[in-house]
């Protein structure tokens, strides 16, 4: 046994502490619609330190998967902190590659993952993974439409992309039409968010 300061773990508490003020600010808001809409059994990927599970409503279950043991296990931790009245399993994994069988979730949810990943492979996956007819619930920053803020996107993205493999300039809403998703509900906020409701046929 290794005893010692646990580095891992720091990622996810400075994630919290990052997120903790665009959550107050307006991103509580939105995952509490994600955890509204999310129903049945359900996927979240790119789960991270698991900020939307206190949004989940009336679920049967969450599986949360990650790339991330530092974000993991600030996630379990949280879980352990809540009651959240449903089952809740962390899993190690990537999204580009799902341990699951084919069409097993009712629901997968993703909040500021696509960004991160080759979109075409893990829409491909969420897709196999989604029953027909299951519900794919996104957040995502996109490109602003302010012109002013794109050409800061534009100064910052090439460092973002670099450092965190984030494209702060991404089109979630063309990843999903070119993947055949249904889209049902698009809509825009904060200037550079996006929450994105769409279906498996
Ligand atoms: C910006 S964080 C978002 C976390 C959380 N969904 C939220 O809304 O706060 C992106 C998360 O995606 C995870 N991630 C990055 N690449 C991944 C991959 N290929 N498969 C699964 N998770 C991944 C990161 O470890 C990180 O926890």
């Amino acid at each position: 046994m290794v005893l010692g300061f646990n580095w891992v773990g720091l990622v996810g508490v400075f994630y919290d502490f990052f997120m903790y003020f665009f959550g107050w600010l307006f991103l509580d808001g939105w995952r509490e619609v994600l955890g509204e809409r999310a129903e049945g059994c359900v996927l979240e990927v790119g789960v991270g330190t698991g900020l939307n599970l206190p949004f989940y409503r009336g679920v049967d279950g969450v599986v949360g998967v990650d790339s991330s043991l530092g974000m993991l296990g600030r996630g379990v931790d949280r879980c352990l902190d809540l009651d959240v009245g449903f089952d809740v399993s962390f899993l190690l994994m990537s999204v580009e590659s799902l341990g699951f069988r084919d069409s097993c979730f009712d629901t997968v949810v993703s909040s500021f993952l696509l960004c991160n990943v080759d979109s075409g492979r893990g829409l491909g996956e969420i897709e196999r993974v989604l029953r027909p007819g299951g519900r794919l619930l996104l957040l995502e920053h996109v490109r602003p439409e302010n012109r002013f803020l794109d050409f800061l996107f534009r100064l910052v993205n090439p460092v973002s992309v670099w450092v965190l493999g984030d494209d702060l300039r991404g089109e979630p809403v063309k990843y999903l039409e070119e993947r055949g998703f249904r889209i049902d509900c698009v809509k825009r906020f904060g200037g550079f968010l996006l929450f994105v409701e769409c279906r498996v046929e």
